[in-house]
């Protein structure tokens, strides 16, 4: 079949409601992308998969959507790409990375657009996607028509995209606050450290010994060091905002909360500012970078005065918040950002791709 000739087209237009569909909606992402869908205003949710949860309703698995209409009748199937594809005009994909492709693949060639949540189609090399992720790529062959679902950064590519790829959760809490930074030339590419700490729901609906209650409660630990997976997107995205090769530090932590990350980055200015002026008009730089960057951003929350970011303002919502401290002492400038893991770092910000790509609000279902 010709993908190119069938493509299903979403006209900014239209009135009614497009059909869409989650495969993997039984996980902690998908069932975000259920609750956001659920009420989404130009959205209908016409099909959810799960193997686990075949045969039975929204409302049976997530008790907590049951006041919802459609939760009474819309039941779990097991994944099967060519029903999907005669149901619903954009699939998005809450699956491991690996078996994502496998559905991207066939979906694509039927027509739908492609709304991907996990790392298969975030990396412009096939070869790099094997170094970090252990396997050959499954579809390299797709990888050059994806477009990173960063809105803030890619927005107009999104607006004709049949496959995107919405970033990591920690990508997009290093991302927004260092690109524009690194594309202004005020910070220096080299020496770039973060450090992250995140809910336990970033590791996704699994039962494994490490995310046990128990294991996890009252404890924290860093994990995936030195090499997490994430650092392939992270590299690729500042590398082409620098213009240059950018190779950083990252350090993931596991915190005792359900959802949310908060990551704090340690970056060298281009210059120097130990005298007081010198400090002033760099803040004054850094200022009117992010305001040129995010003042019109729905979704980018620059904190000013004595505010920080904290998880606990933007659990649940698509909100990243971002601020910033200039440190004589060391000659540092802190960027710190928080966001919810599930929704500007999953879900939230798939639902921002899907409604630049179909000309809606941006903040359509999300406010
Ligand atoms: N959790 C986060 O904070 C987060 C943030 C950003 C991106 N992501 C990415 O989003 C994707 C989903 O993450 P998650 O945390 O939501 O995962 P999860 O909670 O483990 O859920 C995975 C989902 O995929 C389904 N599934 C698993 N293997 C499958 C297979 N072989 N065939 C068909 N369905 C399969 C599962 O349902 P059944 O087993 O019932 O079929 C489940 O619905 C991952 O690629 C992850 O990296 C996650």
């Amino acid at each position: 079949m010709n993908a190119e000739k069938t493509v299903k087209s979403v006209a900014p237009e239209s009135r009614s409601p497009v059909p869409v569909a989650i495969v993997g909606a039984s996980g902690y992402s998908g069932e975000e992308l259920v609750r956001l869908l659920l009420t989404h205003p130009h959205a209908e949710l016409v099909a959810v998969t799960s193997r686990q949860y075949a045969g039975q309703s929204l409302a049976q698995v997530f008790p907590r959507f049951a006041s919802h209409p459609r939760a009474q009748t819309l039941r779990f199937t097991e994944p099967n790409a060519d029903l999907l594809a005669r149901q619903a005009q954009v699939v998005f994909l809450a699956l491991p990375h690996g078996v994502a492709a496998e559905f991207a693949v066939p979906l694509l060639a039927q027509g739908c657009q492609v709304i991907d949540l996990s790392a298969d189609f975030r990396l412009r090399s096939a070869a790099v996607y094997e170094e970090f992720y252990g396997h050959p790529h499954p579809a390299p062959e797709l990888l050059a028509q994806a477009v990173y679902g960063l809105p803030e950064l890619y927005r107009e590519p999104l607006r004709e995209a049949r496959l995107i790829a919405a970033p990591g959760c920690y990508p997009t809490s290093i991302l927004l606050p260092v690109v524009p930074l690194l594309r202004a030339g005020l910070i220096k590419p080299a020496g770039i450290i973060a450090d992250s700490l995140s809910g336990v729901s970033g590791a996704g609906r699994k039962a494994e010994a490490d995310y046990l209650f128990v294991e996890c409660n009252e404890s924290l630990r860093p994990y995936g060091v030195p090499k997490h997976r994430h650092l392939s997107e992270i590299e690729q995205e500042l590398s082409l905002a620098a213009g240059t090769p950018v190779v950083i530090q990252f350090t993931p932590h596991l915190a005792p909360v359900n959802r949310g990350i908060l990551t704090t980055l340690y970056l060298a200015p281009t210059k120097h500012f130990q005298q007081a002026a010198e400090a002033s008009e760099l803040g004054d730089q850094v200022v009117a970078c992010y305001r040129a960057a995010y003042g019109k951003e729905p979704f980018v929350r620059l904190l000013a005065g004595k505010s920080l970011p904290d998880t606990k303002n933007v659990v649940g919502t698509n909100l990243i918040e971002i601020a910033w401290r200039l440190d004589p002492r060391t000659g540092r400038l802190i960027v710190m950002s928080a966001e919810d893991n599930l929704v500007k770092g999953a879900s939230g910000q798939a639902i921002q791709c899907f409604n630049v790509r179909c000309g809606w609000p941006e903040t359509a279902g999300l406010l």
